[in-house]
Formats: structure tokens, sequence, C-alpha cells
């Protein structure tokens, strides 16, 4: 990972996905957490101010230093035990079964290999428990859609590997979790930003 990855984009990142919006979208996701929770991707904590009273302890799993110490004035200010598990969403530490939720905001557009993270969510999901994400991606529009292929690329030289094109229910539903929820909407903004905008946030739970 190089200076842009690594020391910048988790400084944008955070700027970006602290807008009021997005805000709502991350308290209305964290709802329903409970219990031993794990946060795939959990950058700079953007989460913790809307974990539910309920939740016992937060297990992050978070490549870059940066955006962990980013967390650490969140984390110190948390009333939820918070421990960084692991670095990688594809290969997690946990044993089969152990949470009894998972959550991830804006993380599965970037991680590299998305299928294998989300066969790692079910795995260790303990039946019955669920998977909370809210996440931008392919859009329902053909225009935009065919402007999220064209810009991927650069998208993903730019954002550290996010695309903008995934079809998060679709891919969420392949791995075998149930999709019980999920509301898609474009976030307000001008019809340009539509690439970026569009969104879902949902609720999968492993039978
Ligand atoms: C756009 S940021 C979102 C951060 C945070 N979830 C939020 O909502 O503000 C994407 C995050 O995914 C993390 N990430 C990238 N590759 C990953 C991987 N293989 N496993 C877990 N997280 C990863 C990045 O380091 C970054 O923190």
């Amino acid at each position: 990972m190089g200076y842009w990855t690594d020391r910048v984009l988790p400084r944008l990142t955070e700027r970006t996905l602290s807008t009021p919006d997005i805000r709502r979208l991350r308290a209305e996701v964290c709802a329903g957490l409970h219990g031993r929770v794990l946060e795939i991707g959990f950058g700079t904590g953007l989460n913790i101010p809307v974990y539910p009273a309920v939740v016992d302890q937060v297990d992050a799993v978070e490549p870059t230093d940066v955006a962990w110490e980013m967390s650490a004035r969140r984390r110190a200010g948390s009333r939820v035990p918070i421990e960084r598990t692991g670095l990688d969403g594809e290969r997690l530490a946990a044993a089969d079964g152990q949470y009894d939720a998972v959550l991830s905001t804006f993380s599965l557009c970037t991680i590299p290999d998305v299928e294998r993270a989300l066969r790692e969510v079910r795995r260790v999901l303990r039946p019955g428990g669920s998977f909370h994400f809210a996440e931008h991606g392919l859009a329902p529009d053909r225009r935009v859609e065919r402007w999220q292929h064209r810009l991927d690329p650069l998208q993903r030289r730019l954002g550290g590997g996010c695309h903008l094109s995934r079809d998060i229910p679709g891919l969420v539903a392949g791995s075998g979790l149930d999709v019980v929820e999920v509301a898609a909407a474009y976030l307000p903004g001008p019809l340009v930003s539509r690439p970026w905008t569009h969104g879902f946030v949902g609720r999968a739970v492993k039978r």
C-alpha cells in the first residue's frame, strides 16, 4: 500500500462518509445489533457513536494502521469495548459461529475478494445471527450503471480498490445468507453524483 492509500485516503474517507445523510444511514444499519459484533473494514470508527447499548463487544477488522489510529479518540469514548482482531476480512481469525452480528459499512466495495469475505461473514455468524450492511453499489438505471462501469478503473485507482458497480444485495445472497431486508436509493445530490451515491441498507440472516 502506498502513501495515498495509507495516509491520505483514510482522512478523505472520514470526511466524505461523515455527512448528515450518511450519519443517518449509520444509525439505521446499526439498529438491532446486539451481543458480540464483528465489524469488517472498521475504518476510523465512524459507527461507534451509534452502536446500540445492547452491544457487548465489537471486534474490529481493519488493514490500515492510520485509520485505526484515527479511531483512537472515538474508541476511548466508547461504552462498548472494541478490539482490533484482524487485518483482512477475507481471512478472519474467529471460530465458526462466534458472532451474534456482523457489520459492514462502505467496505464491501473495497475488499478485493468480496465473495470470500462474505463466506467468512457467514462462517463466523451463529445460526440466527445477522449481517447488517450499508454500502454503495450498482445503480438500477442503465445510464448510471454504464457510467459506473466506465468510471470503475479510475475509482479503483483513486479509491484504494473501491468499486462503484458491485451488486451488493446479490453478492450477499450469493454467500448463502438470506437477505431479509434491503432498501435501495440514491443519496440526495446532483444527477452527476449518481454513480457514487446509489446505495443499500440491509440485513441478512444465517439460517
Ligand atoms: C470506504 S472505507 C469505509 C470505512 C468504514 N467502514 C466507514 O464506514 O467509515 C473502506 C474500508 O475498508 C477497509 N478494507 C480494505 N480492504 C479490506 C479488507 N481486505 N478487509 C477488511 N477491510 C478492508 C479499508 O481499509 C477502509 O477502512
